[in-house]
């Protein structure tokens, strides 16, 4: 009897079970594609590359953002990769060197993340080449996050949120350390800065000052003193509208001069490739929304632009991988065994810092889709 009643109980709570499950099927969203094309100005160009394993879907940039801020990815729970890289900053880190969970310093002073998509070699020295394996570093890094990836995995999937939100990115609620990454760098493929005064110069809605049009001028002309053109030569590696280097390849890292040779304490590329001529150089980082991202270099030993501009116009070091294109770099003509030095005016420092600032995106660093979802 008392099985029998047992068996109708059961009989009866699966009816129900399963007459909810037909009345109310759980859905399973299925990723939906990120249209992020379409957000991109043309004249950006379309030399970029989303990986084929990696397609962006909507579920996937949302857990990315989550991810970004999230502090459980550092051993205790204090730190998140946005401590480093704030959107307020063009999402980088005003500290000359950031501090890690351990209170200890880094050697490198913090980078900003925008418009990376036009990138495929990551750091400094360029030791990363993909942004998915780029965001697995920081968690490990025994100075930054300080955690092992068993560890992140572990706690997020015993979290109540991450579970559901990497199945509706990934369909599969087991997390892996693969799919963490990849959300990351989702998310940060939509960090894409774009509504400078320079775009709307771009785009034909703005005019330039006298000033800022002279500085505009200076930055992409490399000098000619023979035939009278001045230039401040910027553009010849903070090319084009992007002002970065070609960043597909080492093509875009260069010596800039910061150093003689036995004063050099960070290899740069170097490190990466083990060849001698590649000794001290460093990623050409875009200049977008340089305002905002003081102090300036890869050690972060630059407080201004000011300070920034002296060095480029007037204290190059001379070493063995110094750029050619500096070396050979001065408004009036000089021998080669003369200090290396732009000779710009005052004037003309000032209209090339005017056109820095143009570079300023107060969308990019208010937008709501890029901030803080736990606030
Ligand atoms: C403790 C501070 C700190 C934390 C936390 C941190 N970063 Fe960074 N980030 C840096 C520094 C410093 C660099 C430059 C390091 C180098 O070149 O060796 C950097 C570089 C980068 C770059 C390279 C940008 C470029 O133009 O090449 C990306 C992308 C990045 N970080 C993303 C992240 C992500 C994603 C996280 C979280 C998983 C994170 N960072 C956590 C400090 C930090
Ligand atoms: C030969 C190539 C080259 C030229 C020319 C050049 N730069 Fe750079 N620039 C670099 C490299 C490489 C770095 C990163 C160097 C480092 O950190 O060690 C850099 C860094 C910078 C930074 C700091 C970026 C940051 O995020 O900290 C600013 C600002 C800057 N350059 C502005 C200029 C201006 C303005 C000019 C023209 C007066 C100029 N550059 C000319 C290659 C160049």
């Amino acid at each position: 009897m008392k099985f029998l009643k047992y068996i109708l109980f059961l009989s009866f709570f699966s009816f129900v079970f399963f007459s909810c499950e037909e009345e109310n099927p759980e859905v399973d969203p299925k990723p939906v594609f990120y249209d992020l094309e379409s957000e991109l100005p043309f004249y950006f160009g379309k030399n970029y590359e989303i990986p084929e394993d990696n397609p962006m879907t909507v579920q996937g940039v949302e857990l990315g953002r989550m991810l970004f801020y999230e502090k459980k990815l550092s051993g205790n729970n204090t730190q998140a990769c946005a401590s480093c890289h704030q959107q307020k900053n063009a999402f980088s880190d005003s500290n000359r060197f950031s501090e890690g969970i351990d209170g200890i310093e880094g050697k490198r002073n913090s980078m900003s993340i925008a418009n990376l998509l036009w990138n495929q070699k990551f750091f400094w020295d360029g030791r990363a080449n993909s942004l998915e394996e780029q965001a697995l570093i920081p968690i490990q890094d025994p100075i930054e996050m300080h955690q092992s990836l068993d560890e992140v995995v572990a706690k997020l999937q015993s979290s109540d949120i991450y579970p559901s939100k990497f199945k509706a990115a990934f369909e599969s609620e087991i997390i892996t350390a693969e799919n963490i990454a990849k959300a990351i760098a989702q998310f940060e493929r939509t960090l894409i800065s774009s509504n400078s005064k320079y775009d709307l110069y771009l785009k034909g809605e703005y005019d330039l000052t006298p000033q800022e049009q002279l500085g505009l001028d200076l930055f992409f002309t490399h000098p000619v003193p023979q035939a009278g053109l001045r230039g401040g030569n910027c553009g010849d590696c903070h090319t084009n509208v992007l002002t970065s280097g070609d960043l597909n390849e080492f093509d875009g890292f260069h010596n800039n001069g910061l150093d003689e040779d036995n004063s050099m304490q960070d290899k740069g590329l170097c490190n990466v490739t083990e060849k001698d001529f590649d000794q001290a150089k460093f990623k050409a980082p875009t200049l977008r929304n340089i305002a905002l991202t003081a102090p300036y270099m890869h050690d972060g030993r630059f407080n201004s632009l000011e300070e920034v501009l002296d060095h480029y116009d007037l204290h190059i070091k001379k070493s063995t991988t110094l750029d050619p294109l500096i070396r050979e770099a001065s408004n009036e003509l000089t021998l080669p065994e003369d200090p290396i030095k732009l000779f710009l005016t005052n004037e003309e420092k000032a209209a090339i810092k005017a056109f820095l600032h143009l570079l300023t995106d107060d969308q990019f660093i208010n937008d709501p889709r890029f901030s803080d979802p736990f606030k």
